[in-house]
């Protein structure tokens, strides 16, 4: 069954506890946390910190987004903060197959990101080192954009790609996901689907959780 992971980007972060709190008790399988720069994206949000407050306030795995340049210098501590999956950008990774290993060495579970405009074959060579794709479906940055519809066809291709390496991993989806865009994404093959407005807008997170599972 598909996997929900709300992205504490739009929670209210004066209640950051609760907020996490309340999805966890809706029944959210992970919770994803936005890192964001400055550079790699036009946006800063939060580092270490937060993601060691928010181990404190669950005992869901933390999914870890960097949208961050030169990731390798950051890996340790967001682990050691309680990231349990981290995942970096192929586009800020000269040395994407290095970075991994970065993640691997700390003990956490390896992803890899890509952009809208970003052709899957870049994950081709590394789709055995890591547990998790990331399909942006809007451009990084900023919480409560549209859906890019056009994404819908990468997820299919790293589906095939995965089953044809005989790879079983995570093919996550971020960005614009509501209950209509969250099925188009998982009949296409996406199995974890990260949501932030549409799951904290919602009064009561666990009917929103239902609706991205396509269940009422
Ligand atoms: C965008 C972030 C997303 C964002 C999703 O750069 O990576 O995780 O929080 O927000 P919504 O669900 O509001 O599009
Ligand atoms: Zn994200």
């Amino acid at each position: 069954m598909v996997k929900i992971a709300p992205s504490i980007l739009a929670a209210d972060f004066a209640s950051l506890k609760e907020e996490i709190m309340s999805v966890e008790a809706a029944g959210a399988d992970m919770i994803h946390v936005d890192v964001m720069d400055g550079h790699f994206v036009p946006n800063i949000t939060i580092g270490p910190m937060v993601v060691e407050a928010s181990r404190r306030s669950t005992a869901l795995p933390l999914d870890v987004h960097l949208m961050i340049e030169q990731p390798d210098n950051f890996i340790p501590a967001f682990v050691q903060a309680g990231a349990d999956i981290v995942t970096v950008h192929a586009e800020a990774c000269p040395h994407l197959h290095r970075t991994l290993h970065v993640i691997k060495e700390q003990g956490a579970k390896a992803g890899v990101a890509i952009n809208p405009h970003t052709p899957v074959d870049v994950l081709q060579h590394v789709l055995k080192d890591i547990d998790l794709v990331l399909l942006m479906t809007v451009n990084p940055g900023f919480g409560g954009q549209s859906f890019i519809r056009g994404v819908l066809e990468k997820i299919t291709a790293v589906q095939t790609m995965a089953e044809e390496k005989n790879e079983n991993i995570w093919i996550e989806v971020d960005g614009g996901i509501d209950d209509e865009t969250a099925l188009l994404c998982s009949r296409a093959g996406a199995n974890l689907l990260v949501a932030g407005s549409y799951v904290f807008k919602h009064e009561v997170r666990a009917d929103a959780l239902r609706k991205l599972r396509g269940e009422s």
